[in-house]
């Protein structure tokens, strides 16, 4: 079939503000919204600019918006979307335009080291590995399916009104350690968390849970850092 391609360019070295180029891709309904623009890029202009590597929903670099739904072009196909191929294509909301289709993804990752985003213990190293409980794994489990998209926190209606806050994917991360038996900064890590830039910036409007990629139950994960933390 033949599908249009209504794609957002921007170049900020050249344009003085942002438009809209048209392209005719011949795809298949199984085809991914990530093939098509590959072929765009490929075969009719190769100055279209986007992120993508693994093409199956692992790496987390093709985060945009397709047809104002924010998901990942390898994961999206042609047949998915009901307007008779036609599709608009925009960055993801939030971050700073690059180049069309790539946005600044720095700030995210400041909030993502922010929450101290690995283990940390007093215990001296063991022999071989830190084992974990099975049953205490299940609780983060959800929390270790994250590829860092970026998706839910450009989706979350806090994160645009209160560049201080967090966001979800950082407070994910969070919880990741602060429900693993085996991080013994559990106490610092829920008082860093203990206001409005943190868990209680979260006013459970669930649009994170909603365009996660990975089904991850992100409104749910900060609840839990949100009980944990009246429980101290
Ligand atoms: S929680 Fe989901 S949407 Fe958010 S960064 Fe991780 S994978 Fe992407
Ligand atoms: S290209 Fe890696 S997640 Fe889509």
């Amino acid at each position: 079939m033949q599908c249009r391609f209504l794609i957002y360019r921007f170049d900020p070295e050249k344009d003085a503000k942002p438009h809209y180029q048209t392209y005719t891709v011949e795809a298949e309904p199984t085809d991914k919204i990530l093939d098509c623009l590959n072929r765009i890029r490929w075969e009719q202009d190769a100055t279209l600019a986007y992120r993508a590597s693994c093409a199956h929903g692992i790496c987390g670099s093709d985060a945009m918006q397709i047809n104002s739904h924010i998901c990942l072009a390898c994961q999206k196909l042609v047949r998915d979307f009901t307007t008779g191929g036609n599709f608009v294509i925009e960055p993801l909301p939030l971050f700073r335009v690059i180049k069309d289709l790539v946005v600044d993804l720095e700030p995210f990752f400041e909030k993502y080291r922010a929450v101290r985003p690995y283990l940390i213990t007093d215990e001296p190293p063991p022999d071989k590995e830190r084992l974990q409980d099975p049953e205490e794994q299940k609780t983060i489990e959800p929390a270790l399916r994250c590829i860092l998209c970026a998706s839910c926190t450009a989706a979350c209606p806090i994160n645009r009104a209160d560049p201080e806050y967090l966001g979800p994917a950082a407070l994910l991360r969070a919880f990741r350690y602060i429900y693993d038996s085996r991080d013994s900064a559990r106490p610092g890590r829920l008082a860093d968390l203990d206001n409005e830039s943190g868990a209680w910036g979260c006013k459970t409007m669930r649009w994170c849970t909603e365009v996660c990629p990975k089904g991850i139950p992100v409104t749910r994960c900060i609840t839990q850092i949100k009980q944990a933390i009246k429980q101290i």
